[in-house]
């Protein structure tokens, strides 16, 4: 039976503990994601380049870095030589979309397109045949712990029958807001993979809550 794909979100992580945080995540889940804010695309800054190359020494499952930032393409071999597997850039911050996919999938790794909240499905139509995934933002990305915008599962439905016109290989990644509450209807939309930050490292069982959301179907 198909389950859902679960990349807790280290934005949310104890970074006091960095370690035994990734050491979790790496037992329980499928995938981690890291979160790069820079501050100009987004209203927040995270962690950079040494964050990121530790914990992808201690990573035992793939690494995905989501690049909130402008100008991404300046990381991406960077990010390849410490192991990360996959990238996502946003639409937004991309003028030559189809050549900053292509330079992420050159360098071997999984290219992902991020959309936020206000962009609309129908203008990846053309882009879902490059990319290997596309990451529907379900909050206003810059922050963990925010609450899951409504209309997100409309635009996932939307964005499946897209994809199964022109790509069936492209999978649907749903970051933000996501808990074991709306799981079902997010899965039921036609999610493949869920970002968590908050709902994994703020319940009382961070590896009961990463076995709840990946049941979900
Ligand atoms: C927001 C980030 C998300 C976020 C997820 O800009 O892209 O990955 O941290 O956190 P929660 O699950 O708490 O919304
Ligand atoms: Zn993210």
């Amino acid at each position: 039976m198909k389950r859902m794909i679960v990349a807790p979100s280290m934005l949310s992580a104890d970074f006091s503990c960095l370690k035994k945080d990734i050491d979790l995540v790496n037992a329980n889940a499928d995938i981690i994601h890291l979160d790069i804010m820079d501050g100009v695309f987004v209203p927040n800054i995270s962690y950079g380049t040494p964050v990121v190359k530790t914990i992808c020494k201690f990573a035992r499952i793939p690494v995905e870095a989501h690049l909130m930032i402008v100008e991404p393409q300046k990381f991406f071999a960077d990010y390849k030589s410490y192991g990360v597997s996959s990238i996502s850039v946003h639409y937004e911050a991309c003028n030559h979309l189809d050549r900053t996919v292509n330079q992420i999938k050159e360098l071997g790794m999984k290219a992902g397109v991020a959309i936020n909240p206000h962009t609309g499905v129908g203008l990846l139509e053309d882009i879902v045949k490059v990319a290997d995934y596309i990451l529907v933002m379900s909050v206003n990305p810059g922050f963990g712990g925010q609450k899951y915008i409504p209309y997100s599962t409309k635009k996932i439905a939307e964005l499946k029958k897209i994809i199964n016109q022109n790509n069936p290989n492209c999978l649907i990644e749903v970051d933000g807001g996501v808990t074991v509450e709306n799981i079902g209807e997010i899965a039921r939309a036609g999610a493949d993979i869920v970002v968590a930050g908050s709902a994994v490292f703020s319940a009382p069982d961070a590896a009961e809550a990463i076995r709840k959301l990946q049941s979900a179907v």
